[in-house]
């Protein structure tokens, strides 16, 4: 079965991840995780790029090799972030690794062997901060005035550069992709960042240095051992690389890519669009390779209107705030509070204010009520259901669309509209026991039957809502899991398939309900 392989960036390892970083690999394993329990094949690589100025300048400032910085930083603080956000991700590929090396260096003999590479001087302005040779037209001027010789993204200066270097013949594959985008108008996505692609193809392109000489740090160009190799012409072939590109034939890591590639979906912030739906597709073009069949733009986290960077320093590491709201909860509420796409910021008071509201009150406060009628009007045992009313019927059914809307919209990368989906979904169910007032009815044994009835549908309902957040909240829907009982008769809850969600009853009756931890406990005051 072909597989569904879902990518991040590999990011730079010159500082500790912050909290855009997360964003991306937290939106990667919401997808991954919602296409696994779709039935999918899902493979799910993230990573880090480790080569380049940028990293090979803050070595020298922590005053140890390159080897030992990114030694260091992805054992402290890359690897273990992904451990705290709950990532469940197939592969980490590191760009230090022998496998990428010696697949990155064949696949540029490939494209020399096309004919796509040249000797050349390279003369212009290159931000470090992107590490990328910029286009006149790229920069702007300072805040306060000044010559138009800014990074836009970084704010800061450019530096001059003055180099023989070897050249990637980009400029060749300039209609190849105007035609490949025009058929295929769903390769980048959203659409502003398809059209931002398709005028900048439109200009022209001009070819690109695919090497360096004045940087050590980095791999071997095979043919000329003075340059290595342009840090984003080695960090883009991780996509490859890492599912067995070049891999001996027969081998297990060949029938990976077979398996994997082409890529389902590249998701990338906003500020590297042009290097995934440009530069990368004409080099797999040039090397003969099939192309991804998406790339996702999501906006940035702002810090002050500007994006969060570790290279201006605005990063806010992801343990600050999940030691205080918990991985779910911040899973949560960067998939739910900002569009996938657009910009956000991320407050402390929004977040606490949607922590309390949609998880401590709107489905932590149900799942408790549930469970804890459960055990004191039934002896902790899920009672049958009796003969269902309208009102029931009005839940059943409403499962039904929302579960097919959260689908849709979860397959689109729309994981606002899917969590939107579910939480219409949740709304329903606690109006459901207001109306239907269980604690009334338990006062009145000729309402036995009917009680029976109101806790079995808040349970299952429960049930569903586990299943459809299990993606988004893997901690804590696995608890609620465990309180339902819903483990011995239906199985592990990673296994529940949202095609069958809307299938109602699934709860078996005689389940024993527990009240466990509170879900989504009360937040202390943050400490100043
Ligand atoms: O660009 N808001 O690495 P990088 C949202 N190594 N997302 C953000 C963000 C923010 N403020 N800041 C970072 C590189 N990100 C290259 C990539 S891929 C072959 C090589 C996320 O460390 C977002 O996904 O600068 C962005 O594109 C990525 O981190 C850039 O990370
Ligand atoms: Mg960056």
């Amino acid at each position: 079965m072909a597989a569904y392989y879902v990518t991040t960036p590999i990011y730079y390892v010159n500082d500790a991840p912050h909290i855009g970083h997360a964003y991306t690999t937290t939106a990667g394993d919401v997808l991954t995780r919602w296409r696994r329990q779709r039935g999918d094949d899902v493979w799910y690589l993230t990573g880090v790029d480790e080569h380049g100025t940028k990293v090979e300048r803050a070595a020298e400032t922590g005053g140890v090799t390159p080897q030992e910085w990114v030694d260091r930083l992805v054992e402290q603080s890359w690897r273990p972030v992904l451990e705290t956000i709950d990532a469940a991700n197939d592969d980490f590929i590191r760009t230090t690794d022998p496998r990428h090396r010696e697949r990155v260096q064949n696949f540029w003999r490939v494209v020399r062997d096309n004919g796509y590479v040249y000797e050349a001087d390279y003369e212009g302005p290159y931000c470090v901060g992107c590490e990328e040779f910029k286009l006149p037209g790229d920069l702007v001027a300072g805040i306060d005035g000044g010559p138009a010789d800014q990074c836009p993204v970084h704010q800061r200066p450019v530096e001059m550069l003055k180099e023989s270097n070897w050249f990637f013949q980009l400029s060749a594959f300039a209609d190849a992709l105007i035609a490949h985008y025009e058929e295929h108008p769903e390769a980048i996505e959203p659409a502003s960042a398809y059209n931002e692609v398709m005028s900048f193809l439109r200009q022209g392109l001009v070819d690109i240095s695919m090497s360096r000489s004045s940087v050590a740090w980095g791999i071997g160009l095979p043919w000329d051992e003075r340059q290595v190799i342009y840090v984003w012409f080695d960090a883009l072939l991780n996509y490859i690389t890492a599912v067995g590109y070049g891999a001996p034939e027969g081998s297990a890591e060949a029938e990976l890519f077979v398996r994997a590639w082409p890529a389902d979906v590249h998701l990338v912030g906003k500020d590297i669009l042009r290097f995934h739906a440009v530069y990368w597709p004409a080099m797999l073009m040039a090397a003969g390779v099939a192309l991804p069949r998406k790339v996702f733009a999501h906006g940035w986290l702002l810090v002050g209107g500007e994006k969060m960077s570790k290279t201006r320093l605005t990063g806010i590491a992801p343990e600050q705030i999940i030691v205080h709201f918990g991985s779910d909860a911040f899973r949560y509420y960067f998939m739910r509070a900002i569009q996938f796409g657009q910009d956000g910021s991320f407050s402390w008071e929004d977040m606490s204010a949607r922590y309390t509201a949609e998880l401590a009150n709107g489905l932590g406060n149900l799942a408790s009520r549930a469970t804890a009628m459960v055990q004191r009007y039934r002896g902790g045992l899920l009672p049958a259901s009796g003969p269902g009313t309208e009102a029931e019927e009005h839940l059943r059914s409403l499962l039904i669309t929302v579960a097919a809307e959260a689908d849709a919209a979860m397959c689109a990368l729309d994981f606002s509209g899917g969590i939107t989906a579910v939480r219409r979904f949740i709304d329903a169910v606690n109006l459901y026991v207001t109306e239907q007032e269980p604690w009334v009815l338990a006062k009145d044994d000729a309402q036995s039957q009917r009680l029976d009835t109101v806790l079995y549908t808040v349970c299952e309902a429960l049930r569903a809502i586990a299943t459809l957040y299990h993606p988004v909240m893997p901690k804590a829907m696995s608890s609620l899991w465990e309180q339902l009982g819903a483990e011995p008769s239906l199985g592990p809850l990673v296994d529940q398939r949202i095609v069958q969600v809307g299938d109602w009853g699934q709860l078996r009756a005689g389940a024993s309900v527990t009240k466990g931890a509170i879900l989504f406990p009360r937040l202390e005051e943050p400490a100043e």
